[in-house]
This record gives C-alpha cells, sequence and structure tokens, in this order.
C-alpha cells in the first residue's frame, strides 16, 4: 500500500486517526506493517501490502503465512482483535462468506486478463451494463469498489481512467487486483480486507462508490450502502448492481429454499454438484435460445430469461458453471425489490439518476450525491 494513503484511514471502532506503529516505508510503500488507532490503540496488519482492518467484534482468521508475518513484530495478538474465541453465528456466517469467494475465485476460477478483454460475465461490456457510470464521470475520479473480489471492477475501471481505486473485500483474494491491471496503468491502489459495513475509511474520500453483484451477499446491506453513502464526496454518486426480487423466482422460490441442503455438502461437492445444471442450461442456451434470436425474434420475446440467458451465451463454460456455483454456494443471497433499491437512495439523501431491471434479474442503480 502506498504510506500517504494511511491519511485516508479511520479506526472501524471509534473512528479514531490512523497511524504507521511498525514497519518501514519504501519507496513510499508499506508491505509488512502495524497500523494504530490514535485513539483506542487498536492494531491493524498490513500484510504482504494489504492492510486487515476488522473491527475487534468481527471475527477474521490469519494463515500460517500471514500470522508468521505478524509474529515478527512480537504486538499481542488481542491487540489486534485476533483471540482465539468463541464466534456468534453471524461471526461464523461471515468467515463462511470470506472461506467461499476464496476458495471460487483462487481455486475454481482465478479469471485472466484474457476473460476481462473478452465478452461475457468478466467483460467490460457486461460491467458498464451492470454498472451505468458515464465515462466522464469516471475519467480522474477517485472510486471505491465494495465487494471487489479478485478485481474484474478495478480492471474496467483502471481501463476508463480512474485515477485512485479502494477496494475492500473481506477475503484475501483482492490481491490478485494488483497482477490483473491494464498493461500501462497508472492507476493508484489501496487494497482493503474489511468489511463494508464497517469501512476503515474517512468521510468524503470517494467520487464515485460501487458494489457491483456484492451488496446482496452482505450480512447489513442497508449498512452497507450507507457505508458507501458517507465515504463518498458530495455531488460524487454511488453506483451498485443487485440480485432483483422480480424476475428471479427460480432463485427466490427453488434455489434459496433449496441451499438449506446445498449447503451442508462441502465446497468442491457442491462445484461438483453444479456441473449437472450448467451443462443442461448450456444446452438449452445454444440449442433453443441463441437459435431462437437468430430465426425466430417473435418467439424469442415470449421467452423467459431471455435478456440473461442470450448474455450468458457469451461465457465460456466454465465461467456458467462458475456462476452458477455462485448461486448455489453463497451463504447470503438477498433479492432486491424495485421499492428497497429505491428506499436505499431515499434513506442516504440520495438523488436517483438511473434505476433499470438489468437483464429482466437485476438492479442497477446510479445514485447522486446532494
Ligand atoms: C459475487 S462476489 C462479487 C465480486 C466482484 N464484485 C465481482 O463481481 O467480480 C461477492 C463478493 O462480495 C464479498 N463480500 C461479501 N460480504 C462482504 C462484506 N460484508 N464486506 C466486504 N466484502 C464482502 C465476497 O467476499 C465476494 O468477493
Amino acid at each position: 500500500m502506498f504510506a500517504k494513503h494511511i491519511s485516508w484511514l479511520s479506526c472501524v471502532g471509534c473512528n479514531g486517526e490512523i497511524y504507521l506503529k511498525a514497519g518501514e516505508v519504501v519507496e513510499g510503500r508499506l508491505n509488512n506493517a502495524v497500523l494504530c488507532c490514535r485513539s483506542c490503540n487498536q492494531l491493524y496488519p498490513v500484510i504482504n501490502g494489504l492492510p486487515m482492518m476488522f473491527s475487534k467484534k468481527s471475527h477474521h482468521s490469519l494463515n500460517a503465512d500471514e500470522a508468521e508475518i505478524l509474529g515478527r513484530f512480537n504486538f499481542p495478538l488481542a491487540d489486534y482483535g485476533f483471540e482465539d474465541r468463541q464466534k456468534n453465528k453471524r461471526e461464523l456466517q461471515q468467515i463462511a462468506v470470506e472461506k467461499n469467494w476464496e476458495y471460487q475465485w483462487q481455486e475454481l476460477h482465478p479469471f485472466s486478463i484474457k476473460d476481462l478483454e473478452g465478452k461475457g460475465l468478466f467483460g467490460q461490456e457486461a460491467f458498464k451494463n451492470f454498472i451505468p457510470l458515464s465515462a466522464d464521470r469516471v475519467k480522474d475520479a477517485t472510486v471505491l469498489v465494495g465487494g471487489a473480489g479478485r478485481g474484474r471492477e478495478i480492471y474496467h475501471l483502471a481501463k476508463m481512467g480512474a485515477k485512485t481505486i479502494i477496494a475492500v473485500d473481506l477475503g484475501r483474494e483482492i490481491l490478485a487486483a494488483r497482477d490483473l491491471l491494464p498493461e500501462g496503468s497508472q492507476v493508484e491502489l489501496l487494497l482493503l480486507r474489511s468489511d463494508l459495513v464497517e469501512l476503515p475509511l474517512k468521510p468524503n474520500v470517494v467520487d464515485i462508490a460501487i458494489c457491483d453483484h456484492a451488496l446482496q451477499h452482505v450480512h447489513d446491506h442497508q449498512k452497507g450502502f450507507s457505508e458507501l453513502a458517507r465515504v463518498c464526496r458530495a455531488s460524487g454518486q454511488v453506483a451498485i448492481c443487485v440480485y432483483s426480487w422480480e424476475g428471479n423466482v427460480i432463485m427466490t422460490h427453488l434455489v434459496e429454499p433449496a441451499k438449506i441442503i446445498l449447503h451442508k455438502a462441502p465446497l468442491p461437492v457442491l462445484f461438483f454438484l453444479a456441473l449437472f445444471p450448467s451443462l443442461i442450461l448450456q444446452l438449452i442456451i445454444m440449442l433453443i435460445y441463441v437459435p431462437a434470436a437468430r430465426f425466430a425474434p417473435r418467439l424469442l420475446a415470449r421467452m423467459p430469461l431471455r435478456e440473461h440467458l442470450l448474455f450468458w451465451s457469451q461465457n465460456r463454460f466454465k465461467t456458467t458453471w462458475m456462476a452458477i456455483f455462485d448461486l448455489f454456494q453463497a451463504p447470503i443471497s438477498y433479492h432486491f425489490k424495485c421499492h428497497e433499491v429505491k428506499k436505499l437512495a431515499e434513506n442516504n439523501d440520495l438523488a436517483i439518476e438511473c434505476l433499470r431491471h438489468t437483464n429482466g434479474v437485476l438492479w442497477s442503480l446510479v445514485a447522486n450525491k446532494e
């Protein structure tokens, strides 16, 4: 991380100022270091350039390498909030969220620049369809990405000319974003491992705050959205893309109830099970939807989920398989009704610039901060 970005951070426990307590700044950057709150003295590790900033109430795990790096600094683990203690239901759910996506992004589908440059789920066109920001707004802006996963949005925002990108995720897979930047990109990155509902950032630090395909998985999505609005400066924009309740009857009435059983299966088993519906879906897309789009547009107009399935026809099969697995595995998945999305904007004093039912299964919202 750039040492100069410390001035944007604030303590998630008490909003206090953050300073560098231990570790060396080399060419303006920190690799392994310890940050500290001036008011409550909570410590936050920076490991391999990635600050890990969770409140002491929310337990998050360290792997063996991270624990070894932290051990070099000789501070008690309790000062970071890493005590080994009984976890409550919410903490266990958060750990499941973190582990599930880590498995998905690091082991199953570590997508590449080729995927980001291609068509389908990871491509630029899809990103602009999910998050319809104007290119002028993004150019030279400081943008926050909440729930950034492995960095898909970072790549596209960097290509659109964003100056600085702050990307937040629960998981360590966010580090991959550093190697997935477009060639020659000058963008400055601040990657943070933290919870969207408790952003370790001062208010008014970004021009645009986005959250694409992630708010529906956040344990308190209202608080998460308020955090996006809080860190956004006056006349900035907040943009989200979330699952819609409308148009998603298979998810809301079949897959979500089935998760009670699906979630008992280990992740590799679930991934294997997802192969069968993925194959059936791929056949339906290629043998019915794609020919109908070409030869029978009137018939297509009466077919359910047409926009979404035609969009998926551009994926490579592995991506569709992963997307189905994603739908099965997500420990938390909320489907938003239109009025709930409007309420998110209203409750945070944001004026809606655009609200649309993307592909008939998602809500894309862009709202302006007064
Ligand atoms: C479906 S993935 C989307 C990732 C990325 N936005 C994309 O579309 O490529 C959802 C992401 O949200 C993250 N996430 C879920 N709850 C979160 C929270 N409370 N705070 C931060 N990130 C969270 C998960 O770790 C996961 O990487």
